[in-house]
């Protein structure tokens, strides 16, 4: 069985869950879903990345002087809302858990044994918000352009790891392997940025209260990204490694598809195989942020339009890579059309058309051309997730929903003899697309596909690789399935 390995960043837990860091674990959860149906070993990863100096000033803001404990209630704050939302994470990571900081040290030994660590003195602008020196050139009007911040000047000794001897390593993989960074153009901006020559990097920092402490020196915690970045390998189950995709945005892409790899090869690891960096999300064509006070949390979405219609116009809405912009309007608009009208619609008439004219019994099907349109939309599916482009996916699962609305308007069943061949016919092509488009749409709206599949009266039908195989050969309603009980998917939103 071949295996698929997906992760999201770990996020700093200065912040609680938005619809930002939603964004990237949704991504991460439809693709390990997708896989997940077609039969692949998937391992799902998620976390923390806790031994922040921004844990340690949020933790002081809030009062606790604990601050662990601290972590500890940010935890549980990131696990509900990955709950609410349906996430299905395999693994969760912390990095304050003792696997993870015995791994980083384990690892640290491979690449200092190597003789690729040195102390040295640095000088520099670091900014806590990004936990990275910054260069002047990087700044706008003296600004970290991510966070509107001045960065600290900072003049410290630190160890550094000669990421500079790594330089021709990197770019030779960015030349032979095309695919390792997605979006295409990012891949470029990064190898412009290799092409202007790498420095080394400082790995531990002087002085810290928090943090996993550094071998070398007592008085030295590690630079949180070395820490962080090690999460991967540090919660990888045997077997699963090199990891197939990293997920990420923009912002940390160069952590990733840099240093990541420099490490890695370092310390004597397989690369990950893909990099992959989505866009930024604004609000209502703003950013967003705590000092805002802009941030929307996912309860607040989920509890006014139900996590599958979000989860669906994250998804539709922006094109996957680009930047995008969300606004509730937008998502409105979209619940009422694609999800009541084309989805739902389609179900509550193909259910009132069995309901009425064949006793609520789904007819058997005879086999036919729309089974083999059926094939086609999935492999279509499945070509166009594997490039990552989620908004054609779904596109494609929407044309298919079109044809079936086509198909009732014009073959027009309730005018149709009951019994007839004609109208069996009908539905049980609409019957068996619907429970084929359970499947479709599993990845994106899992419960939405499990109430499609209950109304159909297939209720605990499991989304696995077999049971795919019959909805896509139009074989998954048994003989003389009742329906069962009808409810409208999505109800209108004014
Ligand atoms: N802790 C580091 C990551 C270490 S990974 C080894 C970090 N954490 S973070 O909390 O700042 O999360 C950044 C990530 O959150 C982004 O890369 C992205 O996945 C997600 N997003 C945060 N804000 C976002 C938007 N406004 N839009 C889209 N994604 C966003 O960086």
């Amino acid at each position: 069985m071949e295996k698929f390995y997906v992760t999201t960043p770990i996020y700093y837990i200065n912040d609680e869950p938005h619809i930002g860091t939603a964004y990237t674990t949704i991504a991460a959860d439809i693709l390990a879903r997708w896989h997940r149906l077609k039969g692949f070993r998937v391992f799902f990863l998620t976390g923390l990345d806790e031994n922040s100096v921004k844990t340690v000033r949020a933790a002081k803001q809030k009062g606790f002087k604990d601050i662990q404990a601290y972590a500890d209630e940010m935890a549980g704050k990131f696990i509900e809302a990955w709950k609410l939302l349906n996430i299905s994470y395999d693994g969760f990571i912390r990095t304050t858990e003792e696997r993870h900081k015995k791994f980083v040290k384990e690892f640290f030994q491979k690449v200092n044994e190597k003789g690729l660590v040195y102390k040295g003195s640095y000088e520099g602008l670091y900014c806590e918000d990004c936990e990275c020196f910054k260069t002047e050139n990087e700044l706008v009007n003296g600004l970290c352009p991510d966070h509107k911040k001045p960065p600290k000047k900072l003049s410290e000794e630190n160890y550094f790891f000669k990421l500079s001897s790594f330089e021709k390593q990197l770019l030779e993989l960015f030349r032979k392997n095309s695919g390792f960074v997605f979006p295409e153009s990012r891949k470029n901006e990064v190898a412009n940025f290799i092409k202007q020559g790498l420095l080394d990097i400082s790995i531990s920092r002087p002085g810290l209260e928090w943090g996993i402490p550094f071998p070398l020196d007592e008085k030295h915690r590690f630079w949180v990204w070395f820490d962080a970045l090690n999460n991967y390998l540090s919660a990888c189950p045997e077997g699963y490694w090199p990891a197939d995709i990293h997920l990420m945005a923009k912002d940390i892409m160069r952590f990733h598809a840099v240093i990541w790899p420099a490490m890695l090869q370092a310390a004597g690891y397989k690369l990950p195989k893909k990099i992959v960096a989505h866009g930024f999300l604004t609000i209502n064509g703003a950013r967003f942020s705590k000092t805002l006070g802009n941030v929307i949390s996912p309860k607040y979405l989920t509890d006014k339009y139900g996590v599958d219609a979000l989860r669906y116009h994250l998804f539709r809405e922006i094109p996957f890579g680009q930047d995008g912009d969300f606004n509730e309007a937008a998502l409105k608009t979209r619940i009422n059309s694609d999800l009541g009208n084309d989805l739902g619609n389609l179900l509550q008439r193909t259910l009132t058309l069995i309901e009425k004219k064949s006793n609520s019994i789904i007819p058997s099907s005879p086999k036919n051309s729309v089974v083999k349109e059926a094939m086609k939309v999935f492999e279509t599916v499945d070509r166009q997730l594997t490039a990552l482009e989620f908004h054609r996916a779904l596109e494609t699962i929407w044309a298919f929903l079109a044809d079936m609305n086509k198909l009732v308007n014009e073959t027009e069943p309730w005018n149709l003899p009951p019994n007839s061949k004609e109208l069996n016919y009908v539905l049980s092509q609409l019957a068996n697309s619907l429970a084929f488009t359970a499947f479709l749409v599993y990845a994106f709206m899992p419960s939405t596909a499990e109430r499609i599949l209950e109304q159909l009266g297939l209720k605990g039908t499991a989304f696995n690789n077999e049971n795919l195989g019959k909805a896509k050969a139009f074989s998954l309603i048994p003989e003389n399935t009742k329906i069962g009980e009808k409810k409208v998917l999505f109800p209108r939103i004014k």
